[in-house]
């Protein structure tokens, strides 16, 4: 297999290999990162709830009464009461007739895209879209077209031209991991009802943390019944693992019977459930949580634009601060690491040419000191890194 060889070299050459920050310690807002304690500004554990003693009890008291593993497909041996459970209340949460979990937010993409789109239909999809939706469009095999990001005048463009299509399916983040931007959802489920399409929004960095509720972008936009599918993670800011899909009876029926991913694999763990179950308990009951994140959000996004770093005016808890040059970043993302920061660069192909960044993600858990220590870290690590003097 010499081509790995290869291969490898050639990632090396061009700057683009990966490698695995080892994390020594739980995820909280200081966690040690190969042995180093750092402040940490890149999780998607928004709420906190990873580390929150009500999950974890819920996740331990999940393993006792119900076992480490499922042992089956849900439609097989797996279907606990305990997954039964959670899918009421998330279907309770949503607002939605019922709902269904997956594995994971990866897989639930997979399974539901190509479960409602095939030969003969189109898939319209942001261009900034996750890659799990990448990959559901390909494996659909429907004709797919990508528009430019949130541009829905490009939408409605696409959308006359596959009119002729037996389906039309137009998907979308509703916020947008690497660039915390929210998608225009009340212009597109407006498109959509104007040329007969039916709208999926993946809510994986919404669930928990947008909204009145706390329960997405449909809530936020307060867009109930327009949406047809809503996707989003258990393993975010719920702090747990595995996904979710709300909407009517008929389509969670439908994807309990056609939804691949979801048919051949085995079902969620108890604790991962267990967890879950307790988190949204707490996001619906909780609003406070949610309030700390956003007190958060606007105060280090708000002093890092006036340290003079280009942040997008968005209000999100992702905040991607732009540096543009890939080597500049990553030497900035080192930088702040040497001063007790985690927070990583993101270059491409992750993103486009010319847009590299850090991908900055705020906690409920941090405190103000947590924040402060972190600012000063970036106004000292932005000198060295000669993005100011
Ligand atoms: C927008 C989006 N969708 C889907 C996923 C996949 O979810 P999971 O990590 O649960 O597989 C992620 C992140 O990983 C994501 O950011």
């Amino acid at each position: 297999m010499n081509f790995l060889t290869e291969e490898l070299e050639e990632l090396h050459r061009k700057d683009l290999h990966r490698r695995m920050r080892r994390l020594d310690s739980p995820q909280g807002a200081r966690t040690v990162i190969e042995g180093k304690e750092c402040i940490l500004l890149s999780s998607n554990n928004y709420l906190g709830l990873t580390e929150h003693p009500v999950v974890k009890e819920a996740a331990k008291l999940a393993v006792d009464n119900w076992g480490a593993g499922a042992g089956g497909s849900r439609l097989t041996t797996g279907n606990y009461a305990l997954h039964e459970e959670l899918e009421q209340e998330i279907s309770h949460f949503k607002g939605t007739e019922s709902a269904i979990v997956f594995g994971t937010g990866y897989a639930a993409n997979l399974g539901v895209i190509q479960a409602l789109a095939g030969r003969g239909d189109a898939v319209l999809s942001d261009e900034l879209n996750h890659a799990s939706i990448i990959d559901g469009c390909r494996l659909s095999q429907a004709g797919v077209k990508v528009y430019r990001h949130r541009d829905t005048e490009h939408l409605e463009e696409m959308l006359r031209q596959v009119q002729g299509y037996r389906r039309r399916l137009i998907v979308t983040d509703g916020v947008f991991s690497m660039d915390g931007d929210l998608a225009p959802l009340p212009k597109i489920a407006a498109l959509a009802e104007r040329y007969g399409a039916f709208v999926m929004v993946d809510d994986a960095h919404a669930t928990g943390v947008l909204g009145g509720r706390g329960a997405g972008t449909v809530d936020h936009f307060s867009l109930e019944g327009r949406v047809q599918v809503q996707m989003g993670t258990l393993s975010k800011a719920l702090g747990s693992s595995g996904a979710y899909v709300a909407g009517t009876h008929e389509l969670i029926d439908y994807l309990r019977n056609m939804g691949r991913s979801f048919i051949f694999s085995t079902a969620p763990p108890p604790a991962a459930m267990g967890a879950a179950l307790a988190a949204v308990r707490l996001v619906e009951r909780q609003p406070e949580i949610r309030t700390r994140l956003w007190r958060n959000a606007r105060y280090l996004r708000t002093s890092l634009d006036k340290m003079g770093y280009i942040v997008p005016a968005e209000d999100s808890p992702i905040i991607p601060v732009f540096i543009g040059d890939a080597a500049k970043t990553m030497y900035l993302s080192q930088a702040l690491l040497e001063e007790g920061v985690f927070a990583p660069g993101i270059r491409p192909p992750t993103v486009p040419q010319g847009t590299s960044r850090i991908r900055v993600t705020v906690m409920a858990v941090h405190t103000r000191e947590d924040l402060d220590q972190a600012l000063s870290a970036f106004a000292r690590a932005g000198k060295r890194a000669g993005i100011f003097s």
